[in-house]
């Protein structure tokens, strides 16, 4: 278990601490229930700006529904979600809270990213099209200028040369490649992955995760669900562990995966690591995400 925790982290400073801003998202006591359920019980969160942050923790434990609150995928019951300080899904109007109109809520949204498990992207258009499609529709642009920034997009994730390719003849690596283009075409200021690189095939992962850590490198900040523990361990500035609705344990990514105080986290890790048995071996053998 400690093998993970000696791996190098980029946490050394948060962004939070740097650069002093307000928070891009602030989330304060954050609550969702389906039917009878309540899967969101008080969620607290701030990510800043150029912060990566890592989002682990047992199957349905709400990771997925807590993201896509923040993308407004997903109605809120109680608290707030602030993106750049604004309310997202609701309008203050004297002192009351009503429902925001769904053309406020895309407003508040429109600088979030996000890319899924599955890819979702549309089988009759090439990559080129589909990383197009918002752009034309959604941004307006004109398709000379949406052609070129799709084609900047395709390239920043390494596949300017598959343009012309459909997704039923691109690898599932590819194809998550290209919506991560098609939701960095859109210049969010955030982007949210909810489990990545789950669908892949192993040898498929790699490619993802690098196109990940790049645009960590290059500042942009990022939410990410995840199972892939080296990744979080290598890239992330915070981890977040979630329990039955509730952040348990947060911190940067060596006091969480060195954190036993915690008896939850402690079985996670332990289940996680019984499963990818090799990696115990040590940081040397640790294959590179
Ligand atoms: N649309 C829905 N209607 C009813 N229940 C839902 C809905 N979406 C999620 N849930 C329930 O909410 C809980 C949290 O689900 P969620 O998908 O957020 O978990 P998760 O942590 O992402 O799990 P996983 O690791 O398996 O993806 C689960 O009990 C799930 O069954
Ligand atoms: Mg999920």
């Amino acid at each position: 278990m400690n093998a993970i925790a000696d791996m190098p982290s980029s946490a050394s400073t948060t962004a939070a601490a740097t650069n002093g801003q307000a928070p891009l998202i602030e989330v304060r006591d954050l609550r969702k229930r389906f039917g009878d359920v309540e899967v969101l019980r008080g969620v607290d969160l701030e990510i800043a700006r150029s912060e990566v942050v890592c989002i682990i923790g047992p199957s349905g434990s709400g990771k997925s529904t807590l993201l896509r609150c923040l993308a407004a995928l997903e109605t809120y019951d109680q608290g707030a979600v602030r993106i750049e300080g604004e309310l997202l899904g609701y309008s203050e109007r004297n002192g009351k809270r009503v429902r925001a109109s769904q053309g406020e809520i895309n407003r508040v949204r429109r600088n979030v990213g996000m890319v899924f498990q599955q890819f979702n992207l549309w089988p009759h258009m090439t990559a080129l099209g589909n990383v197009m499609e918002a752009l034309l529709r959604v941004r307006h642009l004109s398709r000379d200028e949406a052609r070129r920034r799709a084609n900047a997009m395709l390239d920043t994730v390494g596949l300017a040369h598959k343009g012309d390719a459909y997704p039923a003849k691109l690898s599932g690596g590819q194809q998550q490649r290209v919506a991560i283009a098609r939701a960095l075409a859109m210049e969010p200021h955030i982007m949210l992955f909810d489990e990545p690189t789950s669908a892949l095939d192993p040898e498929l992962v790699g490619e993802v995760l690098q196109v990940m850590k790049q645009l960590a490198r290059d500042g942009m900040t990022m939410a990410v669900v995840t199972h892939e523990m080296g990744f979080a361990a290598q890239v992330a500035d915070k981890v977040m562990f979630i329990d039955q609705g509730r952040i348990a344990v947060q911190g940067a990514p060596r006091e969480v995966f060195h954190d036993t105080g915690q008896p939850r986290l402690r079985q996670f890790l332990q289940n996680y690591f019984d499963r990818n048995a090799f990696w115990a071996r040590g940081p040397d053998d640790a294959p590179t995400p």
